[in-house]
């Protein structure tokens, strides 16, 4: 057992509900409070005289200075496994061509496709680590990471062996996700249709026998799938037992009446959703996962963030960091800038990047400080848990632990 404290205040997120408004007048702080662990587990959160006296033949690690503790953040929705860059899209995109003529033109997602073939396993591996590494600096200790940049059997497999294999070497834990259906590669002959049968026949096999990813996502969208193009590979990674995720209503709608259709753990993006699709989701058991790194990249509208919870629905906040729309890959600077456009409190906003985005990737067992959950925190130099939005992700943590063990100081 070991007793980590004292700080000047922790913010638990304990009783926050899954879905649906959060009043800042809900977030339960401690002040002087401490943090007991044992296993990598948190044993109790209470105020540090209570811990002390409770825990007396207890390890203490004693904090000097003011500190405001968080749970660990959780990007659950990130392509942080890619070769080379996009900034020659960025500058073309801000001097007038749009995301779908560069596309078109060869540039967008197929440019990766091609600088990702050709990274060995092992690049890519030293790629996923670095990128996990700058993420688990700004507080994040769990990262969702995409395939779909190698889009052929082999080559998604080179990218999920990379991101499992970068999970054994960064303290942050990643989460695997299958999105060989992002697009239909240049160099594949036959329909889209084909495309995804070859997926199913040829991926999904190996996918569960060398247990590569229990997750699989589509890009629904007139520039790469439509709903009724999908539905059989969904209907397949249904039988094969995968959770579904979509990137969904982007440009266009649909993608989300399909997520909530298939039972779909989350439906990100979501820009484009109207009064409908908002409806339907917030309804729904489906998260919604804004991605406002997309929309700041992109320089496109919100997902309306603020429309999905009042309706009732779950929302969490993601970075989406990839190379093409969303290069910047600071959770915490994307999340406070769409607080202020979308009006998400900060108890809103901390669910987002916490236990509901948590609850994206199926897991219970983190973004709480509560006892039971895995010790993941963060300790930031201040005294009010309001700066930390507040400064825009100009204030870094000062300490992390992941899993009980102090990552980063
Ligand atoms: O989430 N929308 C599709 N996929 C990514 C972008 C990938 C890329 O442009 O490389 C996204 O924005
Ligand atoms: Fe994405």
């Amino acid at each position: 057992m070991e007793l980590i404290g004292p700080i000047s205040q922790l913010v638990s997120l304990q009783d926050l509900a899954l879905k649906g408004p959060i009043n800042d007048s809900a977030l339960h702080t401690i002040s002087n409070a401490g943090i007991a662990i044992e296993d990598g587990t948190i044993k109790a959160v209470d105020t540090w005289d209570a811990l002390l006296a409770a825990y007396p033949k207890a390890m203490i690690t004693e904090l000097n200075g003011a500190y405001v503790a968080v749970p660990g953040y959780v990007d659950c929705h990130t392509h942080i496994c890619f070769g080379g860059n996009r900034a020659r899209d960025f500058a073309l995109r801000n001097a007038g061509v749009s995301y779908l003529e560069i596309a078109k033109s060869g540039g967008g997602i197929w440019d990766t496709v091609t600088q990702t073939r050709k990274c060995t396993e092992q690049e890519l591996t030293q790629i996923v680590i670095k990128n996990a590494n700058k993420l688990l600096q700004l507080g994040v200790t769990t990262i969702e990471v995409k395939s779909g940049y190698g889009l052929s059997v082999e080559e998604e497999i080179k990218m999920l062996r990379a991101i499992n294999r970068g999970n054994s070497e960064t303290a942050a834990d990643l989460v695997a996700t299958c999105l060989a259906a992002h697009l239909k590669p240049k160099d594949f002959n036959g329909s889209n249709e084909a495309y995804l049968d070859y997926l199913v026949t040829n991926l999904f096999p190996v996918l569960q026998s060398e247990n590569l990813t229990k997750r699989i996502d589509a890009f629904i969208e007139t520039s790469a799938f439509s709903a009724s193009e999908i539905a059989p590979y969904l209907q397949a990674a249904k039988a094969f037992n995968f959770d579904i995720t979509i990137h969904a209503d982007q440009f266009t709608t649909s993608g989300s009446e399909v997520a909530v259709q298939y039972e779909a753990i989350s439906a990100d993006h979501l820009e484009a959703s109207g009064d409908k699709e908002i409806e339907i989701i917030a309804q729904s058991k489906t998260i919604a996962v804004a991605l406002p790194g997309a929309s700041v990249g992109l320089g496109c509208a919100f997902a309306p963030a603020r429309k999905i919870i009042d309706k009732g629905g779950a929302l969490a906040i993601a970075s989406d960091w990839n190379p093409g729309s969303a290069p910047m890959g600071d959770l915490v600077c994307q999340a406070s800038i769409l607080a202020t456009f979308e009006k998400l409190t900060t108890a809103e906003v901390f669910a987002g990047i916490t236990f509901r985005a948590a609850a994206a990737l199926n897991l219970f067992d983190r973004g709480r400080l509560i006892a039971g959950n895995k010790a993941d925190f963060i300790l930031y130099p201040s005294t009010d848990y309001r700066e930390i939005l507040y400064y825009q992700g100009s204030m870094r943590p000062s300490k992390i632990w992941k899993s009980g063990k102090l990552v980063s100081a």
